[in-house]
């Protein structure tokens, strides 16, 4: 048991996470180790496919299901606000596409964004659709700034959970009251903090997210979730609908003469064909495991985690670039020291066995819930006094 969350015993799962026997693994706002679990799960499916083909589809359709659910779960949602993506991005271009702009319309987002949640945007510049961008202060995106980029013509706020660089987290709770009053769809790029801080919909007036799997959800790279709250559907057109996309398509008592089947009237009509089922294996497994130890156990895990790094970088003299107001804490510290190149500090770390990001000459570290106190203290002890 460890001392700061006493109801979570870490040395229970974290033999699930063999990365530690090998690194100490810090880096889960890149690409994240996935669990044994997350494994097995793939390799049953390959196994199953290996020796039977799809035979077995009835089965896995089951297992979809039971992610689908488990993801609902997570966040809130119900099973048909959410559909499953092959990347963070996809789901944000389901979003720019999809609305139905008029010439001389714009959207909102924030000069920090991780390119991902710029060119779906930018890309609408051929139809007459202006991006407008938000500069943070200090690291932070403050929700005045936002309410001033709104005029009449503004359609969507899209907004990352949390900051890629500095681990700022938005508010999304005031995001969404502001665009709810305002008449604007909210987006959420929600991968730098899926799977490590609860995200709730049914209380926070998020219209929209997408998140891929290989970050804070452990699971596989190319598959992801989207969500589509049920109220939305409708603002969205679904540019991408395919045979999966329409009421009864099955694989197991198939219709394939019918061409004019309605849409489906939830979220799986932004899924247009056959799935990745390995992902889905791999990504049900993960989902399965988060909610098992709980969403809300994990993020205080972290948050402790992340207080012991900053109390000793602090104490070290180094410069800690993520916002510090309790609110606006992720997953995600980012710090570096005056004089001193980050890419030093960074090959320090490397050849400590240590893995961290490099970020715009600074090191980023995000722990997940299965590192520990030890590991934290060795990279702290790495870092030059
Ligand atoms: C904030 C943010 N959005 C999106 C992505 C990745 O997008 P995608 O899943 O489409 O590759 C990253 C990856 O680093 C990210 O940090």
């Amino acid at each position: 048991m460890t001392p700061n969350c006493p109801t979570l015993d870490i040395e229970a799962y974290r033999p699930l996470f063999p990365v530690t026997q090998h690194h100490i693994f810090l880096n889960h706002a890149a690409v994240a180790p996935v669990s044994t679990r997350v494994v097995e799960a793939v390799n049953e499916y390959f196994t199953d496919v290996l020796r039977a083909g799809g035979t077995n589809e009835p089965a896995w359709l089951e297992r979809v299901k039971k992610a689908r659910a488990d993801a609902a779960a997570l966040v809130g949602a119900e099973p048909e606000e959410i559909a499953f993506v092959k990347n963070t991005t996809e789901g944000l271009l389901f979003v720019a596409n999809g609305i139905r702009w008029r010439e001389g319309d714009n959207a909102v987002t924030a000069s920090c964004e991780f390119p991902a949640n710029v060119y779906p945007w930018r890309n609408l510049a051929r139809w007459g659709v202006e991006t407008r961008f938000v500069k943070p202060r200090g690291g932070r995106i403050l929700v005045d700034d936002v309410r001033a980029a709104l005029d009449r013509r503004t359609r969507v706020v899209s907004l990352s959970f949390v900051q890629y660089f500095n681990g700022f987290r938005a508010d999304l709770e005031a995001l969404g009251t502001l665009c709810r009053e305002r008449g604007v769809l909210f987006c959420v790029d929600a991968i730098q903090g899926l799977g490590a801080l609860q995200l709730d919909v049914s209380r926070t007036p998020v219209d929209f997210f997408s998140a891929d799997g290989h970050k804070w959800l452990l699971a596989p790279e190319g598959i992801g979730v989207f969500y589509c709250r049920r109220e939305r559907l409708e603002d969205l057109e679904p540019l991408e609908a395919g045979w999966w996309s329409v009421q009864k398509a099955t694989y197991y008592a198939p219709d394939y003469s019918t061409y004019t089947a309605p849409l489906r009237n939830d979220a799986q009509r932004f899924e247009p064909g056959t799935r990745n089922n390995a992902g889905l294996f791999g990504l049900g497994a993960a989902l399965a495991l988060l909610r098992e130890i709980g969403i809300l156990r994990i993020e205080a895990r972290i948050l402790a985690l992340t207080d012991r790094l900053i109390e000793g970088l602090q104490r070290r003299g180094y410069t800690i670039l993520s916002p510090l107001r309790p609110a606006e804490r992720s997953g995600i510290v980012t710090f570096r020291r005056k004089g001193q190149p980050a890419l030093q500090l960074h090959r320090r770390l490397r050849e400590a066995n240590i893995l961290v990001s490099l970020r715009h000459n600074a090191v980023r570290v995000s722990p997940h819930f299965y590192n520990t106190e030890e590991e934290i203290d060795a990279l702290l002890e790495a870092l030059p006094a």
